[in-house]
């Protein structure tokens, strides 16, 4: 079989971000700067440079931005004051808060103060529940959505395949299934959700049409897992020791790559698959919010 196509998500975004550039301009024309604020609360070195790369990707797409930092030690009643400042502040559209937490904090509580309307991770329950029923006003989370996209933008027919999807986290495994299960573009799929108690998972994994890894570790999915010829997509992004790496580390998808790009028909690369389609949709859903407050 000749290797796996690769998937590039790099690619895919800087499409995306250009086709996002009319959609500000526009309500810039309307007097309307979509903002965004991300909020990070210690000092997680991952989250500093996700957080960097959000307000980096903000002024490259002319949206305005704000980076709130807070120390490891900030009170929940601290963060929360914060939100509830962002939630009023009419320049901001969009606010995300930055996971995990400091264990001081309790994300639950967190994600319900965020005002549904600007929840552009789309983890409050109100999202969640719009996204679960299909309704268009509700927030996707990024990284399901960004999956998404990247299977519409490369041909990968997904009406009436069957999704295996790995990982059932609130953040990705359980938004993908539901974006998966709609009636429309990138959905129409049979899909199965397998997890840590799954029995036998290889044997579920093999019967995918397409395979989304969303799990947490590294290399986990080995080319016998995977059915011949199925679509692999890789969310897994650990930082793994690295002493050849000039950082020390390198990221780490939850695919051993090497042998499933032997096996697969299309694969994405860690980095530069799912990773760069994250922010995008983020993106997305900050202009989103941005209309739906002006509408
Ligand atoms: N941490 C890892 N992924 C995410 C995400 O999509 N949103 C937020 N807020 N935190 C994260």
């Amino acid at each position: 079989m000749s290797p796996a196509k690769l998937i590039d998500g790099t690619e895919i975004s800087r499409q995306m971000r250009s086709e996002l550039a009319p959609a500000i301009a526009a309500l810039k024309a309307k007097g309307v700067n979509p903002g965004l604020a991300v909020v990070l609360v210690g000092e997680n070195p991952a989250s500093q440079v996700y957080v960097r790369m959000k307000g980096k990707a903000c002024e490259e797409a002319g949206i305005y931005s704000e980076t709130v930092l807070l120390p490891d030690d900030t009170p929940e009643a601290r963060l929360l004051a914060e939100i509830d400042r962002l939630n009023a502040d009419p320049r901001i559209h969009g606010i995300l808060v930055q996971l995990p937490l400091p264990k001081q904090i309790e994300e639950h509580r967190v994600l319900l103060r965020v005002a549904p309307a600007k929840d552009v991770d789309g983890f409050h329950p109100e999202n969640v529940g719009k996204v679960v029923l299909g309704d268009p006003t509700g927030f996707r989370p990024a990284t399901p959505f960004g999956v998404q996209q990247l299977l519409i933008r490369s041909g990968v027919e997904t009406k009436g395949a069957h999704v295996v999807i790995v990982g059932r986290s609130n953040l990705v495994g359980r938004p993908m299934a539901a974006l998966l299960l709609q009636d429309g573009p990138g959905g129409n799929a049979t899909v199965t959700t397998c997890h840590s108690r799954t029995r036998d998972i290889g044997s579920v994994t093999r019967q995918a049409d397409i395979l989304i890894v969303a799990m947490g570790k590294p290399r986990f999915i080995t080319a016998d897992m995977i059915r011949p010829g199925a679509v692999v997509i890789d969310v897994g992004t650990t930082r793994v020791d690295d002493p050849k790496s000039e950082k020390g580390f390198r990221l780490s998808g939850d695919v051993d790559f090497d042998g499933a790009k032997g096996v697969a028909s299309a694969i994405t690369p860690v980095p530069g698959g799912v990773g760069p389609m994250t922010i995008t949709m983020l993106l997305y859903n900050t202009v989103q919010a941005a209309k739906q407050w002006t509408a």
